[in-house]
């Protein structure tokens, strides 16, 4: 069996990807103890994941999945973009960094406010090679905050093809069916079955 390291120190996110890739056989080690978490210095979504990965493996010696996420909204150029996490400044919260793009948006009309998540997976081998998969949510910023699930700017944002609701006006799994994490967590089985 195939031994595979994840390069995500969070705990949530480790068993998402844990229930996909045991799935397919993989044995999950562990992430090398000592090991921090790896600055993400790039620029692009594919840069943080691949450079999170290629660190993981390297220190390993075993291949490692890395993951990055932003939501990029058209009326901003794409901003928060790579730097969702941190975009109301470093340490924010989820809800100081939804109230800074609300902010942003306030003078922007309901049909300007479009918006995609993406999520970027890459798995590197301790060689350095690496390939990555991603997946895309399409969507709309709401006005204000709706909803009690999920995280980080679920309250906000609003599917495209449903019926108006926020992703945190949505189960878990009501989630996981359409979104940018679920959509490259079955990328990543696919790209790991071939
Ligand atoms: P990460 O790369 O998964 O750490 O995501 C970066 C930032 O994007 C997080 O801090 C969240 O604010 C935001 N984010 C990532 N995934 C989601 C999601 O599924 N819903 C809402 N916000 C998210």
């Amino acid at each position: 069996m195939r031994r595979l390291v994840l390069a995500t120190a969070n705990a949530h996110k480790a068993s998402e990807m844990r229930a996909v890739l045991s799935g397919l056989g993989f044995v999950i080690g562990q992430r090398p103890e000592g090991l921090g978490e790896v600055d993400e210095v790039e620029d692009t979504l594919q840069g943080n994941a691949l450079l999170k990965a290629r660190v993981v493996a390297a220190a390993a010696g075993a291949t490692a999945v890395a993951d990055d996420t932003g939501l990029f909204v058209d009326a901003l150029d794409g901003r928060p973009g790579v730097y969702s996490a941190r975009y109301a400044g470093p340490g924010a919260s989820d809800a100081q960094n939804v109230a800074r793009v609300l902010a942003e948006l306030e003078d922007v009309a309901p049909d300007r406010r479009g918006a995609h998540f993406r999520t970027v997976i890459a798995v590197a081998e301790p060689d350095g090679s690496a390939r990555w998969v991603e997946g895309v949510l399409e969507g709309r910023i709401a006005p204000a905050p709706r909803g009690a699930h999920g995280f980080g700017y679920d309250v906000v944002f609003i599917p495209r093809d449903l019926g108006g609701e926020t992703l945190a006006e949505l189960s878990a799994q009501e989630k996981n069916a359409i979104s940018h994490r679920g959509l490259a967590l079955r990328a990543l089985a696919e790209l790991l079955r071939t």
